[in-house]
């Protein structure tokens, strides 16, 4: 069975799923990030002032940390319109340049993962980006004709997980370039209880901490486990939803204490039970759980290696004591570990 069964966790964002009643429009609403919203701040008052677009900006980061969101504030901050598109839908030149020509002055265009931007379709973006104009070809052969439109002032708002993805002429022409990293539990606790008072629940503290613990610094997973726990709550036609509620909620979803789910426990299992610990490379720790390198690599190991569960060594990934322990089994003897991997190297060091 692929880890597939058990998805709450997944910081990637499903059908239907990011509410955009739960999106924040305002750099008030949005929580956490704090330096990354001070200067978003500066930049945008500066860019008003000046009565300009502000500058084309780049927001990169794990998935579900707002990506999104601040580009649908940067538009509203600005008082322009969102237009969004992704990377790879835009595959002629010719459906960049529709959206470009529609453009009007403070509008912020949303490229998702940008990363993924056909080369012809790129090379529009640059005079685009830099001199607000859009060269097009009319016509073909000896009668085709280079032409050129002003657009309007607008902001280029780029976002991808796989920052060292983006050609060096593109990640050049953004003026803003800034990170997204996980969030603090702290954070994750205001983002649940904001997330509930717009759901119209009743949350106390304590319920928001088991949720925030659990959610991976992801504010999608916050929020995702809040939707399931109010699931439970209403079922019981509780008012309030206390720690209980939500604990009782993420047993059923599969979320131990620690917020391992089934995917996280059958990686460490097959770590420790077929590999003896590792260490075990990336593509046979792949091909033994059915499931594709990416997603190990971008889902479940960040999270447990953070946790201290596995840790990379050069030979690949290898289970932590705390795995066997976490598994109710006994970890091998730390030293002898060491002494049989000193021993070949001692033994033909006396031949
Ligand atoms: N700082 C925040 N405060 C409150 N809610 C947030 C915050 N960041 C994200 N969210 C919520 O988390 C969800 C995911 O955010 P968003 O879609 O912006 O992520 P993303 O970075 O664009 O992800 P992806 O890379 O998958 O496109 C949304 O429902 C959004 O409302
Ligand atoms: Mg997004």
């Amino acid at each position: 069975m692929p880890v597939e069964a058990n998805r709450y966790l997944d910081p990637n964002d499903g059908p239907g799923e990011d509410d955009n009643s739960l999106r924040p429009l305002s750099l008030d609403d949005f929580l956490g990030q704090e330096k990354l919203k001070e200067k978003l701040s500066i930049f945008i008052r500066a860019a008003r002032a000046r009565g300009e677009a502000l500058d084309h900006t780049l927001l990169y980061g794990p998935p579900g940390l707002g990506k999104t969101t601040l580009a649908g504030i940067i538009a509203r901050e600005m008082g322009g319109q969102l237009r969004v598109t992704t990377g790879p839908s835009l595959e002629r030149t010719g459906d960049l340049a529709a959206i470009l020509s529609n453009l009007e002055p403070n509008d912020v265009l949303f490229i998702d993962e940008i990363h993924r931007l056909p080369n012809a379709v790129e090379e529009i973006l640059y005079p685009a980006m830099e001199d607000y104009a859009l060269h097009i070809i009319v016509g073909k052969g000896p009668l085709a004709n280079n032409i050129c439109l002003p657009l309007p002032g607008f902001t280029l708002v780029g976002a991808t997980t796989r920052l060292g993805l983006l050609t060096s002429p593109l990640r050049a022409r953004f003026g803003i370039v800034e990170q997204l990293s996980p969030y603090s539990e702290a954070e994750l606790v205001r983002i649940v209880a904001r997330g509930a008072r717009v759901l119209g629940l009743t949350i106390r503290e304590e319920a928001s901490m088991e949720i925030a613990r659990r959610s991976r610094g992801t504010p999608r997973i916050a929020l995702r486990l809040l939707r399931r726990v109010r699931d439970v709550a209403e079922v019981r036609s509780l008012e309030a939803i206390d720690a209980g509620t939500a604990n009782a909620a993420m047993d059923m979803l599969g979320l131990d204490d620690l917020g391992l789910d089934e995917g996280d426990r059958r990686i460490l299992k097959v770590i420790v039970e077929l590999f003896n610990g590792g260490p075990v490379g990336l593509s046979t720790l792949g091909a033994a759980l059915n499931e594709e390198v990416q997603t190990i690599e971008d889902i479940y190991e960040p999270f447990l290696i953070q946790q201290g569960f596995i840790e990379r060594t050069p030979r690949g990934r290898r289970a932590t004591r705390n795995s066997w322990l976490y598994l109710g089994k006994t970890p091998p003897p730390e030293e002898l570990d060491q002494w049989q991997m000193r021993l070949p190297i001692e033994e033909g060091a006396e031949t």
